[in-house]
């Protein structure tokens, strides 16, 4: 089922996410959820809190269009175990809608996390899957990509960001 996407300012997307306890059929559908979601959206990732869940669970799809098969990824409980270099991408927010951030990230990362089937995973994302990556575990910390933007350009990206909601209403 294909869910509301919060946009900004709504508080769940600035509060910490609770850690998944039990995997059971819930979170199995919400994971099934997400992905339709995302995919509704033309997203790459998405984060469970973004359609109200407040659950450290993520979902990813970064193939590139087109390449078969996507490589879909789901995190629960995801945790960063190191990260090394910097990438600088212009991001997109599906609670943002048309607005677009340049951030500085890291290019590298290892990072583990549950599996569907409870299940230890180990992934190592390099360039725009660690960027997603890392979009998205900001989001189950409540920060987002906003936020990873200081002084004037914060600034600025917010203005630009309430000029867009005002022509969609
Ligand atoms: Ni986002």
């Amino acid at each position: 089922m294909v869910r509301d996407i919060l946009t900004y300012p709504h508080p769940l997307l600035r509060t910490p996410t609770k850690k998944v306890q039990v995997i059971d059929r819930e979170i199995e559908e919400l994971v099934r959820d997400m992905f339709e979601t995302m995919y509704q959206a033309d997203g790459v990732g998405l984060a469970a809190n973004q359609i109200g869940v407040s659950l450290s669970v993520m979902v990813m799809d970064t193939t590139p269009k087109k390449e078969a098969p996507p490589v879909k990824l789901v995190l629960i409980n995801p945790e960063v175990v190191s990260q090394e270099g910097s990438i600088s991408y212009k991001e997109g927010c599906l609670s943002f809608p048309g607005l677009t951030v340049e951030v500085e990230r890291f290019n590298k990362l290892q990072v583990r996390a549950l599996n569907l089937r409870g299940e230890e995973v180990h992934y190592t994302l390099e360039g725009f899957p660690a960027v997603v990556f890392q979009h998205e575990m900001d989001h189950l910390m409540g920060i987002t990509f906003v936020d990873r933007v200081k002084g004037l350009k914060r600034r600025m990206a917010l203005e630009r960001y309430s000029k867009l909601q005002k022509q969609r209403v």
